[in-house]
C-alpha cells in the first residue's frame, strides 16, 4: 500500500511541476485531489486494508493530501510570478516592489475646531452666520460705534481696498453683528466664524490673516449672567472640565460694559508656559452690546439688550493643539498639516 502511495506522490508532483498554465494546474488538481481523483480512490481502498493497519494508512493518505496541496499552492505562486515577469517590457520595472502609498488629505486644525464650536453652539440654539470679507467702512467701523476720527481705529491696521468707496478687508467679524441685527428680528443667538485681516508685521503671534468667531445674543432681559453662563458651558464642552472664568474691564466702542474674559488654565494648577505662569489664560473680549450698535442695526434698545464676544479662533486652535507659531495656520506647509 505504501508503495502505491509513493508512486501516486511521485506522479502527482511531476504533473504539478510540469503544469505551465493555471488551467493546467487546475486540471492536475482535479485529477489527483478532485472528487473522483486518484487520492480519493486510494482512500477508498482502505476497505481492503487489514483493520490493524487502517489508522496508519489513513494518516499516510492525509499527509500525502497536505503535501500535494502545498505543492499546488507553490506552483500557482510561481506561475503568477512568471506571468507578471512576462508582462514587464522594461527591464528596470520591478513588479514586486510595494506600491507607492496614496497621499490622502486631512482636515485643517482650524476646520476641526470650527466644526466642534459650531456643534456646541448649534446645540445651544445658535444660528451660524456668514458675512463678506471685503466690507464697508460703515459695517466694520461706523455702525459699531467707531466713527471716522475714533482713536480705536488705530488698533485696526486696516487693509484698504478702495478708500473712496470706503471698502476694506474686514478687521474683525463684528461687522456681521450689524448685518445680523438688520436682518434678524430678536430674540436670536448667532455665531460667525470667519477670516479677518490686519495690516500688521507678522511674528509668532501676529498674522495678517487670522480667524475669529463672533458671538451675538439679543433678546429681552439678556444680562452679563447669560454671557458668563454661555462661556462656561462652551469651555466645559471644549476642555471637558469645569473651568473658572473671570472678567476684567476691557474697552471696545461697541460694547458697554466691555470685558476681557480669562479662563483658568486647563493645563496646570500652579502656572505653566501656556498661561505664562499666571494660571489664567486670556480667552476673548466680550461685553454687553452698546445701545448705539443696537440702534444702528434698527433694534429698539429700550426693549432689547444683548451680549457679544469675539473669540480669537487662531489662538484657540493654538491652545488646543499646542501650536507655538500662528504663521503655521496659514502657511500651507504639508508637513505641518499632516500632523492633524
Ligand atoms: N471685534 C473685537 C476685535 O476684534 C473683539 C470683540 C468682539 C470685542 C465682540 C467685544 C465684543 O478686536
Amino acid at each position: 500500500m505504501s508503495a502505491e502511495r509513493a508512486e501516486l506522490r511521485e506522479r502527482a508532483l511531476a504533473a504539478i511541476s510540469a503544469a505551465r498554465e493555471p488551467s493546467e494546474l487546475a486540471r492536475v488538481e482535479r485529477e489527483f485531489l478532485g472528487k473522483d481523483g486518484a487520492l480519493g480512490k486510494l482512500l477508498g481502498s482502505i476497505r481492503d486494508v487489514p483493520p490493524a493497519e487502517r489508522k496508519a494508512f489513513g494518516e499516510g493518505a492525509n499527509e500525502l493530501k497536505r503535501a500535494l496541496e502545498a505543492a499546488l499552492a507553490e506552483r500557482r505562486a510561481v506561475l503568477e510570478r512568471e506571468r507578471l515577469a512576462a508582462e514587464r517590457t522594461d527591464e528596470h520595472f520591478d513588479a514586486t516592489l510595494p506600491a507607492r502609498a496614496l497621499a490622502h488629505g486631512s482636515l485643517h486644525p482650524l476646520t476641526h475646531v470650527v466644526r466642534r464650536l459650531e456643534q456646541i453652539f448649534s446645540s445651544m440654539g445658535y444660528a451660524i452666520l456668514d458675512g463678506p470679507e471685503v466690507e464697508l467702512d460703515a459695517y466694520n467701523f461706523e455702525k459699531l460705534n467707531i466713527p471716522h476720527d475714533h482713536p480705536a481705529r488705530e488698533m485696526h491696521d486696516t487693509f484698504w481696498c478702495d478708500r473712496e468707496q470706503r471698502l476694506l478687508m474686514r478687521t474683525h467679524t463684528s461687522p456681521v453683528q450689524i448685518r445680523a441685527l438688520e436682518k434678524m428680528p430678536p430674540p436670536f443667538r448667532a455665531i460667525v466664524p470667519g477670516r479677518c485681516f490686519r495690516n500688521e508685521t507678522t511674528d509668532a503671534s501676529h498674522e495678517h490673516t487670522f480667524h475669529q468667531m463672533e458671538g451675538l445674543v439679543v433678546g429681552e432681559g439678556i444680562t452679563v449672567g447669560h454671557l458668563i453662563g454661555t462661556m462656561k458651558t462652551f469651555l466645559r464642552e471644549v476642555f471637558q472640565q469645569e473651568l473658572e472664568v473671570r472678567l476684567r474691564p476691557g474697552y471696545f466702542p461697541f460694547v458697554e460694559p466691555g470685558f476681557e474674559l480669562d479662563v483658568r488654565c486647563p493645563f496646570c494648577a500652579q502656572g505653566c508656559s501656556v498661561c505664562k505662569r499666571s494660571t489664567w489664560i486670556e480667552l476673548c473680549p466680550c461685553g454687553m452690546v452698546h445701545p448705539a450698535v443696537l440702534k444702528a442695526g434698527g433694534i429698539d434698545s429700550q426693549r432689547y439688550t444683548g451680549f457679544a464676544f469675539g473669540l480669537g479662533l487662531s489662538r484657540l486652535v493654538m491652545l488646543r493643539y499646542g501650536i507655538d507659531d500662528i504663521r503655521h495656520l496659514m502657511g500651507a506647509d504639508v508637513r505641518f498639516l499632516e500632523q492633524f
